[in-house]
């Protein structure tokens, strides 16, 4: 029989992964391992020593309905057999064709043209460079940006530029285009944002604004007013800044409609979206536009053009799971299901609200968010503590801060979804 060597033998996974591998967002000196998973279905993770835990942020917004969920995986298998990978410069395919259809019929009634992308990041990025181009094509300089205080919006060059100030884009803010910010709609702070906003379009030439509407991701599910922001998107088109909505963590359903947009009456020119796009099946994104903004990058002179690409651009297999989650995502179980979450978080929230060390409590469709009462580092100590307890409870849950958000897949049942608010409130007990 043949020997395995001393190290396969007893390495696990954890270790092995620890000789070649880089990890994001993790300084590996102090936070060395990585919980090796080897298994996901439906609302359950499994890692390498079989226990089991409540995927409780869906993966990052991504898998919303369920792990290897059968309907998409199979529509994927069917598409793998038919046609894999083609370049989609010069060549098109029914994946695509199809799914540009399907987005359309459900995302705000303005948009009209659909651009694929990699990644959330890469869907911002050519969000930017079409206002940008937009602005270049039309002869006109306008280089400035307007973003929101806090908001996150990925990791390459524009977006870290129009993302708050944080550890993600500190060391490059020498290099990043140049941003104004203003604060999030509160409902009494609306005034004095159109001044400050009037001010910059008087001063700077802005070709776009950015946003994520109505719930800020990483800033910690913040939740900000619709009607404030409304007035601010209008405000934009009067001054002919292009806005921008980043829908990369709030589409597809989360918020309690498909999209956050479809909350503000004004809509944007752009729409960012990735994440369950694809229902975390694969990684694809895709940037939305007007027949307005797409009409500006027509010309007999080729420069004219949006020459932005990615080697995987609509890929035909990520565009399968794509059209199979929007399927998914217009069925009257989903439908329901989201509107259950939603009911059973307000009762949450309404059981939790008092509790001595939660200072505050929200939630919008799916996504529910408390914050302590206790001043937290973003990566410290108590939050490391706080992960700790959850995964040890088999909950998968990830503080931003001192917020605790939970962002269930849709099908999560009601036993699943009770042990992860039951966690929490042990949590708080406890901390
Ligand atoms: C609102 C928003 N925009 C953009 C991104 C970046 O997406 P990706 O990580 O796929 O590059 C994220 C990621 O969390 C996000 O929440």
């Amino acid at each position: 029989m043949l020997k395995l060597a001393q190290h396969d033998k007893i390495m696990t996974l954890q270790e092995r992964d620890k000789k070649h591998l880089w990890h994001p967002l993790k300084q590996h000196q102090l936070h060395p391992d990585s919980l090796a998973i080897v298994k996901a279905k439906g609302c359950i993770l499994t890692d390498e020593h079989g226990n089991e835990y409540i995927d409780a942020i869906s993966s990052w917004y991504t898998c919303m309905f369920g792990h290897c969920n059968d309907f998409i995986t199979n529509r994927v298998y069917q598409q793998m057999q038919q046609l894999d990978q083609v370049m989609f410069s010069d060549f098109t395919h029914e994946p695509a064709v199809k799914l540009s259809e399907e987005l359309i019929k459900i995302l705000p009634k303005n948009q009209n043209r659909i651009f694929f992308n990699d990644n959330g990041s890469t869907a911002v990025e050519a969000g930017i460079k079409m206002a940008l181009q937009y602005y270049f094509n039309k002869e006109q300089k306008r280089t400035t940006f307007i973003a929101f205080e806090n908001g996150f919006h990925g990791d390459t060059f524009g977006a870290m530029s129009v993302s708050g100030l944080s550890v993600y884009n500190g060391p490059f803010e020498d290099f990043l285009i140049e941003v104004k910010r203003i604060p999030v709609p509160n409902g009494e702070n609306h005034k004095e944002i159109l001044n400050q906003l009037t001010a910059y379009a008087n001063q700077y030439k802005i070709a776009g604004f950015i946003y994520e509407p109505i719930i800020q991701g990483a800033a910690g599910m913040k939740i900000h007013n619709a009607a404030g922001l409304n007035e601010i998107l209008a405000l934009c088109k009067s001054k002919k800044i292009l806005t921008i909505a980043d829908e990369v963590m709030t589409g597809f359903g989360k918020t309690g409609s498909h999209f956050a947009s479809d909350f503000v009456e004004t809509k944007p020119d752009i729409i960012c979206l990735s994440k369950a796009l694809t229902a975390g099946l694969v990684p694809m994104a895709i940037t939305s536009c007007t027949e307005e903004i797409y009409e500006a990058f027509l010309s007999n002179d080729m420069a004219k053009g949006f020459f932005h690409c990615h080697t995987y651009s609509a890929n035909p297999i990520a565009c399968s799971a794509a059209i199979a989650a929007v399927e998914l995502l217009q069925t009257s179980e989903i439908q329901d299901r989201i509107k259950e979450i939603s009911r059973a978080h307000k009762k949450f929230e309404k059981h939790i609200d008092a509790h001595p060390i939660v200072r505050s409590t929200r939630s919008q469709g799916v996504i529910f968010a408390l914050d302590l009462d206790t001043k937290m580092e973003r990566y410290g100590d108590l939050r490391d503590k706080l992960l700790k307890f959850f995964m040890s409870r088999g909950v998968f849950l990830r503080p931003l801060g001192n917020t605790i958000y939970i962002q269930v897949p849709f099908v999560i049942n009601n036993i699943e979804l009770q042990k992860v608010y039951d966690t929490i409130e042990e949590a708080l007990d406890t901390f």
